[in-house]
């Protein structure tokens, strides 16, 4: 599936619109899956919006993203700070990653300084609320079209 991206959501992820919205605002989890795959579709991607609070689940999705996706946009939510066992998973798919966070992790405690996520990521965004998954399915498209020349 050439146009398909997969964006995995991590760990409480789903609720997002009620938890800590001065740090996460009031934008819900549906919300943010309309404008990225409104934007998937402008980009002419179809984005596979998913979320799971399980880190097994979310490992699974990524080596199924090796036949399925040609790219993995992901919000790792706390396991961004704590699994090796995701980015093993990454560094195995071998496809382009764009790492997101809603908030700005390096304005907050120094746990959340640290990614195990980046080292496989081509780029990460992180700051700019649910727009930062638009951005990724922007930036996801242009790596994506260079890759096929
Ligand atoms: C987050 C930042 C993480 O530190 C946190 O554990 C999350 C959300 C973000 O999108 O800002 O769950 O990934």
């Amino acid at each position: 599936m050439p146009n398909a991206i997969l964006v995995i959501n991590g760990p409480n992820l789903n609720l997002l619109g009620t938890r800590e919205p001065e740090i996460y605002g009031r934008t819900t989890l549906d919300d943010v899956k309309a404008a990225t795959t409104a934007q998937a579709k402008a980009r002419g991607l179809a984005a596979d919006f998913r979320q799971s609070n399980d880190e097994g689940e979310l490992v699974e999705w990524i080596q199924d993203a090796r036949a399925s996706a040609a790219g993995i946009i992901i919000n790792a939510g706390a396991y961004t700070h704590t699994s090796v066992a995701i980015l093993d998973a990454l560094q195995a798919c071998g496809k382009p990653v764009i790492e997101v966070h809603l908030s700005n992790i390096y304005k907050r405690e120094s746990f959340r300084h640290h990614s195990y996520v980046s080292p496989a990521a081509t780029g990460v965004i992180c700051g700019l609320g649910a727009q930062g998954y638009v951005l990724a399915v922007d930036a996801m498209a242009d790596l994506l079209s260079k890759v096929k020349t």
